[in-house]
């Protein structure tokens, strides 16, 4: 009953699209079990380039069948948007290749005008949220007041729950927050037309997941942000509303442990972050503007989902080992590390420091960052260019010594490196 994991080990932005769509090659399935559309992932393929923020990136593969699991939140427009991008691509996107969980739960317009609300409130304390009404969905989730996919199937039910959460919603916006409230009528209207389209892809994902591993088949769970946007193992609460961790994946889809096979964590070869929040190994300075891009190639650093530009750091392993261990990581996928090439010398963060004591993990996980100081291990750079590079002897000796200096420090073997933004830019290692 094989089951892969991918997560990403950092603050989201790792390339996880790309290892997906590699490692889909050989599954039977992909299931996205956390966030919503708040994810953005990248996947090339030749010529065509798709951006997916809520569907498995997998489904550009003809022969996988896609899921959405319970532990998502699932904005309709965004759904509806992609079943349409996809299809004009030649994507085959039907109930009998997609299947959406009957307990994931419903982005409203009345989530995203909250999101915006609290973000507006909290002035200089703000998250930097996406904006994509995933907290207040999550909290909506939580309260028990939640819409879930199920009542889309139901006019009867669904219609009633509309009003009441939008007119719960309007009262918030209101009294909280001195906001403008939503015209209730037209927007019931809106999500009754969404259940028209989207009710025969609602099934239960739990049941047709654990049947497919009873069958033998190989399930992909596509992980989306990252460990330390975790709401529990990350940096709160600069973190998001869900669980990116593996442990997620289980919970998000509705299986037990006993069928997971790998947990593949996604490094990127440095470190990135968007929004607000600790970020020990950040730098400034002409490398960041390196390692960031001008923004002109689609797998330079500025969001996928807002357009921002990410923040950059040295790769830091005192998080890698600590994501590792909240994980359960057996291997690691290494991207970009083809960004790093040109760079004179490179670091990695190998302890963190504060009262002359040093810390491989800091004592109470991703909390008080700012308290710590990185030592960093500085290493000669590379400059030819890796893009080409498909074996391991093909790498220049520096950047292997880097990989190398990577697996010690955290004691987990890379087992993929990816040089290039297509498909096959990639060394896979046994
Ligand atoms: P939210 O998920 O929109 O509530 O945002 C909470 C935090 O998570 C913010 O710092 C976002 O920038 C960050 N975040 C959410 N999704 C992603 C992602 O897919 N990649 C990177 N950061 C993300």
């Amino acid at each position: 009953m094989p089951l892969d994991i991918i997560i990403g080990t950092q603050w989201g932005d790792e390339g996880k699209g790309r290892v997906v769509d590699l490692l889909a090659a050989q599954a039977d399935a992909v299931a996205r079990y956390s966030g919503g559309d708040n994810a953005g992932h990248t996947v090339t393929v030749g010529e065509k380039i798709f951006k997916l923020h809520l569907i498995p990136s997998g489904i550009v593969h003809p022969h996988t069948l896609a899921y959405i699991g319970n532990g998502v939140v699932v904005n309709p427009a965004t759904l509806l948007s992609e079943i349409e991008q996809l299809q004009q691509a030649g994507v085959a996107v039907h109930p009998e290749r997609l299947s959406i969980s009957y307990a994931a739960h419903l982005i409203t317009a009345g989530h995203l005008a909250l999101d915006r609300a609290q973000e507006a409130a909290r002035g200089a304390a703000k998250i930097g949220t996406t904006l994509r009404g995933i907290g207040p969905t999550y909290t909506d989730k939580v309260a028990r007041r939640g819409l879930r996919m199920e009542l889309m199937r139901d006019e009867k039910r669904f219609t009633p729950a509309l009003r009441e959460h939008f007119e719960t919603v309007n009262q918030t916006l209101q009294k909280l927050y001195q906001a403008e409230p939503l015209e209730v009528n037209p927007l019931i209207d809106q999500y009754l037309g969404y259940a028209q389209s989207i009710k025969p892809f609602i099934n239960d994902v739990s049941a047709q997941l654990s049947e497919a591993l009873a069958k033998g088949k190989r399930v992909l769970a596509e992980g989306a942000q990252g460990t330390l946007l975790d709401l529990d193992h990350g940096t709160y609460p600069f973190v998001t509303s869900s669980y990116p961790t593996a442990p997620g994946a289980l919970l998000g889809l509705g299986l037990g442990a006993a069928c997971v096979d790998r947990v593949i964590g996604v490094t990127k070869a440095f470190q990135t972050r968007v929004g607000a929040g600790p970020f020990p190994t950040e730098v400034f300075d002409q490398t960041a503007e390196h390692l960031r891009g001008s923004g002109a190639n689609p797998w330079d650093e500025f969001g996928t989902t807002t357009g921002r530009p990410r923040r950059i750091g040295w790769l830091d392993l005192v998080l890698l080992r600590y994501a590792i261990r909240v994980n359960g990581v057996s291997e690691i996928a290494l991207t970009k590390l083809d960004i790093l090439s040109g760079l004179q010398e490179v670091k990695l963060c190998i302890a963190y420091q504060a009262n002359d004591q040093s810390y491989p993990i800091p004592p109470f996980g991703p909390t008080q960052l700012e308290s710590y100081t990185p030592v960093y291990k500085t290493l000669p750079g590379w400059n030819e260019p890796i893009r080409s590079c498909r074996r391991w002897e093909d790498l220049p000796l520096n950047a292997r010594q880097y990989i190398r200096e990577i697996e010690t420090a955290v004691q987990v073997p890379v087992r993929r490196i990816s040089v290039g933004p297509e498909r096959g830019d990639v060394i896979e290692l046994s």
